[in-house]
């Protein structure tokens, strides 16, 4: 894989074909897994929001692939530890997830990155207001990382269906808002609902910060499901500027096969979702076009 030093989008430098070493391997509550990859040429260039693109076999049998996980499957940098570590948090779901969440630790894997363009941080951001649906947690600590050690704000919504559905530990205290432990530590206000404990959505807790937000600073960055993205967009529109970021199945995770494209509002075109994002501002996107 050619290196693109032109191609500066959202991350510092172009992505980059790389053996990364798995350095740890941690099961983690809720069917979901933890790698921490030796790959400096990654941490160099990583912005949060960007994603890598991983052969989730062994690196030796990518000229002869099993009919399983064919593809690369695309994950969030989830953290980086200067100066080779990058990290990913995923769901074991199918497949793919179940070899990597397999893979012991000191053996390689082959994968692109850093991919697509992250979240746009505007010299004007002064508060973001991160929020994360379900799995869409896994970018939020390399975002807040990011987002604090530019002194910008982050206070972090964390939404999921219950408290076990997520990677971390939930602390529940009475008369306080839900908080998740290992979040907070990184510097954020952290609060989080499960529809299940607290019969609420995550998009009603932002609904109920609106009002204190400042259109000229601050701005909303949200990771999930589709269906908490639509709602976001329309609870947002015209008071507060959001960034989502969308997920579509991908082949290439280059911008080449088109296999990822969602529908652009204004000019009644397609963007692709791995190179011109994953991360959009809302107003970029036909929301009644893209589909549940
Ligand atoms: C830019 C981007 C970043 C992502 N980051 C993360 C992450 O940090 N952590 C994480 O757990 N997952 C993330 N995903 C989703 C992840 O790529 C899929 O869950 C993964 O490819 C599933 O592969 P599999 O072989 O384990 O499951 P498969 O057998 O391929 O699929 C299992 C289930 O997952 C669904 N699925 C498969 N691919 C996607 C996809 N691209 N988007 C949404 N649903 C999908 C399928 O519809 C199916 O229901 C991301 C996806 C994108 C596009
Ligand atoms: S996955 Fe090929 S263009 Fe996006």
């Amino acid at each position: 894989m050619p290196t693109s030093s032109s191609r500066k989008r959202g991350g510092i430098g172009g992505p980059h074909r790389v053996c990364a070493e798995v350095v740890e391997s941690e099961r983690l509550p809720g069917d979901h897994h933890r790698l921490l990859l030796r790959a400096p040429q990654i941490v160099e260039g990583a912005a949060p929001g960007q994603f890598i693109h991983i052969w989730c076999h062994p690196p030796t049998v990518i000229e002869r692939p099993p009919s399983a996980a064919l593809l690369r499957r695309p994950y969030s940098i989830s953290g980086v530890r200067p100066p080779d570590g990058v990290e990913i948090l995923f769901r074991v779901r199918g497949t793919g997830g179940m070899i990597l969440s397999q893979t012991p630790e000191n053996r390689p894997l082959d994968l692109i990155g850093p991919l697509g363009r992250g979240f746009r941080m505007p010299d004007s951001l002064r508060t973001a207001v991160i929020v994360a649906g379900g799995i869409g947690i896994a970018p939020v600590p390399f975002l807040v990382q990011t987002l604090t050690s530019r002194l910008v704000s982050a206070r972090v919504l964390i939404g999921a269906t219950c408290d076990r559905r997520l990677p971390y530990r939930v602390e529940r205290e009475p008369g306080r808002p839900a908080s998740l432990p290992g979040l907070a530590t990184l510097g954020a206000e952290v609060e989080f609902v499960s529809e299940a404990s607290d019969g609420k959505l995550v998009s009603q807790l932002l609904e109920a910060r609106l009002d204190g937000l400042h259109s000229d600073t601050d701005e909303v960055m949200a990771i999930g499901p589709r269906a908490m993205l639509k709602r976001l967009a329309e609870v947002t529109e015209g008071r507060i500027r959001l960034q989502v970021s969308l997920e579509e199945r991908m082949a290439c995770g280059l911008g080449a096969c088109r296999s990822c494209v969602v529908p652009a509002a204004n000019d009644g075109g397609y963007r692709t979702v791995c190179r011109d994002g994953p991360v959009f501002y809302a107003d970029e996107i036909d929301w009644e076009r893209i589909g549940p």
